[in-house]
Parts: structure tokens; sequence; C-alpha cells
């Protein structure tokens, strides 16, 4: 089955030799605003993704416009044939979450590790021109030193950031080794629609508006405190479209921070958002979860000379865009 699949895949392509960007993890919620910006721009688009925590909803508007393959990153044939005619990749593909990789380090070390080499093993044998991947501000830990800069060693303290920086590893040794030109952008607590609420594993923004909005009152694991450069999913995409065409001199084989370069506490996020939705009760505190990294707060200076990265959505307008857009979702009334 898995084999007739493959083929079907190596005939489409043989068919449609204009498609040259290739994303993993499409219908994720990076994956898929990554896509909407290319489709966008007018660029041929392949995606793959195994839908594990990623959904066919977030494609709706564009499933008829892109080369939608539905391919497991551990499945090496399948993505080495996804990999086949591709110019560009921007391998999103990844289950993420601490949390879920403390319960289970092996399922997520099998997409986030194997899924990457197989998917670089795949692009190196297509002479894909450049790999952009998502990495981890996670990467940084607990370490003292603010703000964090690409010059830190790295302190993963869980199995997802572990395999996260695996995954650089990988992508510098390839560019090292063969030639293939990768690049690493550690993303820091991005946010935005279509970010998953309703998981045990979704991230604290996306959780608060639903349970807000659900007149269900949120936790706060840890004393609310901790800061976070949360950062609007638009600068992210900006971010790889740079990354993806800048000088192979000043990118290639390196590392770059993605953030807004400004912390946030959780109690100060908690408040604005609790403004927005006009939501009038306390959270509750909860212990603080194991592997969780207290704080982040990015140097974002070597993205800006790299490639010219700017944010252009900052933290309180992000956080309009994204409870309006739960709002229309849900069919709740919002204050924005
Ligand atoms: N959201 C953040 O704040 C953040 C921060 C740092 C890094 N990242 C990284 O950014 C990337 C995208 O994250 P996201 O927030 O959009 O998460 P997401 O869960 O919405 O997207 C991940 C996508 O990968 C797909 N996927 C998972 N395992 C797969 C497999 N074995 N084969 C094929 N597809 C698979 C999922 O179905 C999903 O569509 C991930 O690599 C993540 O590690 C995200």
């Amino acid at each position: 089955m898995r084999g007739r699949f493959v083929d079907k895949l190596k005939g489409e392509q043989a068919e449609n030799s204009v498609a040259h960007y290739l994303i993993t993890g499409v219908a994720g919620f990076i994956g898929s605003h990554l896509t909407d910006a290319l489709v966008e721009r007018g660029e041929t688009v392949r995606g793959l993704d195994n839908f594990s925590t990623g959904r066919i909803e977030n494609l709706a508007a564009l499933r008829h416009r892109i080369d939608l393959h539905e391919i497991d990153l551990r499945d090496a044939r399948a993505v080495a044939a996804a990999c086949e005619g591709m110019d560009y990749v921007l391998h999103q593909g990844a289950l993420p979450s601490v949390p879920r990789s403390v319960k289970d380090p092996r399922t997520s070390h099998e997409s986030n590790v194997d899924g990457t080499f197989n998917l670089l093993e795949g692009a190196r044998m297509a002479k894909v021109k450049r790999v952009v991947y998502a990495a981890s501000s996670s990467a940084y830990g607990n370490q003292p030193g603010f703000p964090r800069r690409e010059t830190m060693c790295v302190e993963p303290i869980a199995p997802y950031p572990a395999q996260k920086v695996m995954g650089e590893l990988y992508m510098q040794s390839f560019w090292r080794v063969y030639g293939l030109e990768t690049v690493c952008l550690r993303y820091f607590n991005i946010f935005g629609p279509r970010q998953v609420p309703d998981s045990p594993y979704s991230g604290v923004m996306a959780k608060f508006i639903l349970q807000m909005m659900q007149g269900e009152q949120p936790i706060i694991f840890g004393d609310g405190e901790q800061g976070r450069d949360f950062t609007y999913v638009d600068n992210a995409v900006q971010a790889n479209l740079l990354a993806m065409h800048a000088d192979a001199e000043k990118v290639a084989g390196r590392v770059f921070n993605v953030a807004c370069g400004e912390r946030h506490t959780l109690n100060q996020t908690y408040r604005l958002l609790a403004g927005l939705l006009g939501f009038d009760r306390e959270p509750e505190y909860g212990p603080e979860r194991a592997g969780d990294v207290q704080n982040s707060l990015a140097d974002i200076t070597a993205a800006a000379e790299a490639f010219g990265y700017r944010p252009q959505v900052g933290f309180e307008e992000g956080l309009r865009r994204t409870v309006e857009w739960y709002a229309k979702e849900q069919g709740v009334r919002s204050r924005v």
C-alpha cells in the first residue's frame, strides 16, 4: 500500500515539475500560516503531514491549491519521495510540547529526531537548495543570563528540547559535511490563530483564551511571574521567508533566535486577555510543571543583521488578532 502511494507521488511529481517548496507539518499551527504566505505570493507548495496534532481544517481555504500528502516523517522512503523536485524545505513537522515528551519520550523522539534525519537525507538526495528548520528556544533551558544569545551553550532540560537540539546539530552537520544549506530558527513562544487550545499539551495562550471564553478558570503553573518572549505567528512566517532567501554566506549552517525581544509575564498576559474577553475571574495557581522553562527573552540582533528580520506585529496587537480569531471560531463576543 505504502509502495503504491510512493509510486503515485513520483508519478505526480513527473507531471508537476513546478512545485518548489515543501512544508513538513503543513497542517499544523505554524505550517499552515507558512502555507498561506507562500500561496499568497504565488509559489507552488507541497505539504506533508501525518495529522497527529495538525488539522485539515487549518488548510481549508487552500486544500486544492497545494499538493498535499499524508506522510509520516518516520517513513524514510515516503519522505524522500516528497523531497524530490523540491528547491526549498520548511521543516515544521514535529511533535511539540514539553509535557508530552516527558510522558512519552519515545514517540516524540521518533518524530522529532528520526523524522528530522529522514527529512535531511531526503533533501540531500533530492539536491534541495535549502532547509529552514523550526528549532526551539527551549534549547537554552534554565541557565542564567538574559537576553538569550545564540552564542550561549544549550542546556535542554527535558526530552523535547533535547530532540530539537539534536535536530539543530543534524542540520549543521549536513551543511558542513554535504554542503546542504540549512538554517535553524529558534522560535520563542509563537502564538496566534489556529493554535490548538483544547489538548493537555496546548500552548498557554490558546488554552487561556479558550478557557476564558468557556467561563472556566484557567490554571497558571507556578506563581505567574515567569516571563515569555511571546511572538505573534506572522513574525515567525516573516523570519522563515527571509532566512530561506538570504545569502548563504550569512545564514547557512547557523542558528538564529526568532522572537520579539520583549518579556511578558503569564500574570500580565492573563490580565490583558481577561480584559479583551471581559473575563473577571482570577486564575488558579498550580504547581510548576517538570521540564518547563522558567523565563525566556531573546536577543534578536543576529537575525536582524543576517537577513533583516524585524518583528512586524507586537505583543498586544498579536493578542487582539488572536482573541478576535478564536472569538469568531467559537461564536463568542470579544471586546476587540
Ligand atoms: N509553537 C511554538 O511556540 C514553537 C516554539 C518552538 C518551536 N516550535 C516548533 O515549530 C514547529 C511547528 O510547531 P507548531 O506550534 O505549529 O505545532 P503543531 O503541532 O501545530 O504542528 C506540528 C505539525 O507536525 C505534524 N507532525 C507531527 N509529527 C509528525 C510526523 N511524525 N510526521 C508528519 N507530520 C508530523 C503535526 O501533525 C502538525 O501538523 C515544530 O517543529 C515545533 O517544535 C514551535
